[in-house]
């Protein structure tokens, strides 16, 4: 079978054996993954995300059971299944211990191969609606974005949220937010992208790089008081820049690292609009079946920007790497 492997630090393609399964553990034969920005750190070895030697990467993929060990119970042969990052995140609030080991990264090998083997805390089913490659779409981006936007928000139907950028999360926390009722602010770099997001359903675009006072804008839409969250997917010194969006009370749901895991922070407009810092974790798989009831009663479909073949796994992360996508990174394995 093929597979992506990461040896000497870099990404190659192998060629291995299929794997054979114990009795816990269940055969997915891959049919789509999906990157993430996550996936950019693990290869290039940046930080906590830095793997062991012979790591297959990737979190995110979606396949067919192929094979179930005997005390497998959740899944039967031909059942179409999606991955989960976190297994051990099975339900209830986050705590350390579950979310040591994860998929495609320091702790445990991914799903870029053609096959792959699991237990089956790891392993989801979809519904039939998705393609394999939408399914895919769906482990990380998907699941942290509902985390945000529905599990740790309290905001109500016509309240105000702030979405940063038009990347894999940024998309689906639009679409939850649309399923929702708020009102939506979404920010690009892309004037390009900012008319698709508004054909998504946002009510308000802004460009960040064509407008330096995209805060002022921010305000100006919520009658001078502030939204009442931000969906934050910099991160860094970006942090202060989300809580100027803020109103008294509001929240800054913290989801990403792209501008790093350090940054100063106004700690007196902390205090002053007595704000909530709201760190996001990927989510757990309860969280991720609420996503898929409400993501099936309403047919909502995951933003797809290009579909690779498997062969092309490194133009992939280019173009991930470059950020002209809108929408999800898939590759399809044949
Ligand atoms: N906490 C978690 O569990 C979790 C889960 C998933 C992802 N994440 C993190 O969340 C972040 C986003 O992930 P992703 O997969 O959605 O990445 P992605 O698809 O690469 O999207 C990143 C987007 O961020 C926007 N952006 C970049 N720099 C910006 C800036 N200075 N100001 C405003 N927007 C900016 C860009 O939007 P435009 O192109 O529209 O300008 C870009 O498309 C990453 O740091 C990732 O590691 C965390």
């Amino acid at each position: 079978m093929n597979t992506y492997k990461i040896i000497n630090g870099i990404l190659v393609q192998v060629k291995g054996q299929v794997p054979s399964i114990n009795e816990h553990e269940v055969l997915v034969r891959i049919h789509a993954v999906s990157l993430n920005y996550r996936d950019l750190l693990v290869i290039e070895g940046i930080g906590q995300w830095t793997p062991i030697e012979d790591r297959i990467p990737l979190s995110d993929g979606a396949g067919e059971v192929i094979k179930i060990g005997g005390s497998i119970t959740k899944f039967k042969v031909g059942d179409r299944v999606t991955s989960l990052i976190s297994p051990n995140w099975e339900s209830g609030k986050l705590a350390p211990e579950k979310i040591i080991v994860t998929l495609g990264g320091s702790s445990l090998d991914g799903v870029l191969a053609e096959y792959v083997v699991l237990p089956e805390n790891a392993l989801s089913k979809f519904p039939d609606y998705l393609s394999y490659e939408e399914a895919a779409t769906l482990p990380v981006a998907a699941l942290t974005a509902w985390n945000a936007v529905i599990e740790q928000s309290t905001l109500k139907l016509g309240n105000t949220i702030l979405i940063i950028g038009t990347g894999g999360v940024s998309l689906f926390a639009l679409q939850f937010s649309k399923l929702s009722g708020y009102h939506i602010i979404i920010t690009s770099s892309s004037d390009e992208k900012l008319k698709k997001a508004k054909e998504l359903g946002a009510h308000h675009i802004i460009n960040y790089k064509k407008n330096k006072d995209w805060i002022k804008e921010v305000l100006t839409i919520s009658e001078g008081k502030g939204v009442d969250q931000v969906v934050d997917v910099v991160e860094g010194d970006h942090i202060t820049e989300s809580l100027k969006c803020i109103k008294s009370e509001g929240i800054v749901s913290m989801v990403g690292v792209i501008a790093g895991i350090h940054g100063s922070i106004d700690t007196g407009m902390i205090m002053s609009k007595a704000a909530r810092i709201q760190g996001v974790e990927t989510g757990s798989t309860e969280m991720y079946g609420r996503m898929l009831a409400a993501m099936h009663l309403h047919r909502v479909k995951p933003i797809i920007h290009t579909v690779f073949p498997f062969e092309k796994v490194p133009e992939a992360l280019l173009l991930l790497k470059k950020g002209d996508h809108f929408g999800k990174i898939c590759i399809k394995l044949e």
